[in-house]
C-alpha cells in the first residue's frame, strides 16, 4: 500500500532516515532497519574535513604561506569529526553487510577539488546512492547568483561523472529561483532533490559577544516552505523528490507525499524519541491512508501539487495579499491587540 521508488530504488514505504550520525552506530541502525526505516543517509563526509585530510597527507601545513591553511584554522580539527574519511567508507562497508536496507553516502561542499573523488570510494565501498549537500552560504559581495548557481552545478556534474549509482542533491532553500535551479540540476541527470538542507542560523550573546551556533532539533513548522516548494516542483522535474525538515508526525508525512514527495527523510524526531518512532509513524500513515479511502499511495502523492491541487493560485504571490488581508479579519481590529 504505501510502496514508493525513490533514486530508482523500490522502497516498501516512504519513511527513511534522514543524514545524521545515527548511523555510526551499527546497533542503532539495526534497530532502525528493525523499526522498518525504509533506507537511511549517512551524515555527510565535507569538502574542509577532506581538504584537510589531503592536506595533511601532503605535508604541505604551511600556515605562512598557504591561505587555505590560515582559514582551516577556523575549521573543526580531524578528530572533531566522529569519522575519518577511511573510517567512513569502512562504516558503508560495515552496514551494507549489517543490513538489508539501502545505504546512501553522503557528500557536503560546494567547491571543485580532490575531496569530490570520495564520491567514487564511497561507490566502492558499497553505497546504493549518493547525497551531495550544497550547502553554501554567500558572503561575497562580488559574487552574482548565477555563478553561485554556475559553480554548484559544476561540482555536480563532476560528482555524476565519477559514480554509477544515483546521485540526489540536498538543495538549500535560499535560492532567487530554486524552480530554475532544481531544473539545471534534473537537466544534468541528477536521480533525486532533497528538499530543504535545514540551514542553521547563528545566535549571538549579547553579554559574551560571542555567536551561538546551537545545534537544535527541528519541529513541525519547518515543514512549510518545504511543502511550497515540493508544490512547486512536482510534475515539473523527472527526478525523484524527497522532503527533509519538520517531518514528526504521519500528519506531516501525508502533507509532504500530498505536495510530491516520492520520499521522506525523519531526523529529529527520531533523534528526540528514538528509532522505533519510525514505526508508529509508518503505522500512523497506513491508518490514515485507509481512514480517508487511499488505496495506495500514488493516488496521494502530488494531489495537493501545483499541477493538480485546484487552487493553483495558493502557492503563488496571489496568495500573500489574502493572507495579510484575512489577519485583519481575525484580528480584533487592534494592530497592538
Ligand atoms: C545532529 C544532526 C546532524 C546532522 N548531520 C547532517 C549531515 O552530516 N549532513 C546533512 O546533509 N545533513 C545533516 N543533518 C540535517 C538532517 O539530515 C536534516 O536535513 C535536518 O535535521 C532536517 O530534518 P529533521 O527536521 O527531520 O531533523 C543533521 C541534523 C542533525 C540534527
Amino acid at each position: 500500500m504505501l510502496a514508493t521508488k525513490y533514486l530508482g530504488l523500490d522502497l516498501p514505504h516512504p519513511l527513511m532516515v534522514g543524514a545524521s550520525p545515527m548511523v555510526d552506530d551499527l546497533d542503532r541502525v539495526r534497530r532502525l532497519e528493525d523499526a522498518g526505516a525504509a533506507a537511511v543517509v549517512m551524515h555527510s563526509l565535507h569538502e574542509e574535513q577532506l581538504t584537510l585530510e589531503e592536506l595533511a597527507t601532503h605535508d604541505a601545513l604551511d600556515a605562512d604561506h598557504d591561505p587555505f591553511v590560515e582559514a582551516a584554522s577556523y575549521l573543526p580539527k580531524p578528530e572533531a569529526f566522529p569519522l575519518g574519511p577511511g573510517e567512513y567508507l569502512d562504516q558503508i562497508f560495515r552496514l551494507k553487510s549489517a543490513v538489508d536496507i539501502p545505504v546512501i553516502g553522503s557528500l557536503n561542499g560546494t567547491s571543485m577539488g580532490g575531496w569530490l573523488s570520495y564520491a567514487q570510494l564511497m561507490e566502492q565501498a558499497g553505497a546504493d546512492a549518493l547525497e551531495l549537500n550544497l550547502y553554501a552560504v554567500s558572503t561575497s559581495l562580488d559574487e552574482s547568483a548565477e555563478r553561485v548557481e554556475d559553480r554548484q552545478a559544476e561540482v555536480v556534474r563532476a560528482v555524476l561523472d565519477q559514480v554509477d549509482i544515483p546521485v540526489a542533491v540536498k538543495l538549500s532553500p535560499w535560492y532567487t529561483s530554486p524552480p530554475r535551479f532544481a531544473k539545471r540540476l534534473d537537466d544534468l541527470g541528477v536521480a533525486g532533490l532533497v528538499v530543504f538542507n535545514r540551514c542553521l542560523q547563528p545566535d549571538i550573546d549579547p553579554e559574551a559577544l560571542e555567536v551561538d551556533h546551537r545545534l537544535q532539533l527541528s519541529h513541525s513548522d519547518e515543514l512549510l516552505p518545504r511543502l511550497r516548494w515540493l508544490a512547486l516542483l512536482r510534475g515539473r522535474v523527472r527526478c525523484s523528490l524527497a522532503v527533509t525538515g519538520g517531518v514528526h508526525q504521519a500528519i506531516d508525512a501525508v502533507k509532504a507525499l500530498m505536495v510530491g514527495a516520492d520520499a521522506v527523510q525523519l531526523v529529529s524526531v527520531l533523534l528526540r524519541h528514538g528509532p522505533e518512532q519510525l514505526a508508529a509513524i509508518r503505522r500512523d500513515l497506513e491508518r490514515w491512508l485507509l481512514d480517508h479511502d487511499y488505496d495506495d499511495l500514488a493516488t496521494l502523492r502530488g494531489s495537493m501539487s501545483l499541477e493538480r491541487c485546484r487552487a493553483p493560485a495558493a502557492y503563488e504571490r496571489a496568495q500573500y495579499l489574502k493572507v495579510l488581508q484575512s489577519w485583519r479579519h481575525h484580528a480584533t481590529g487592534r494592530i497592538d491587540g
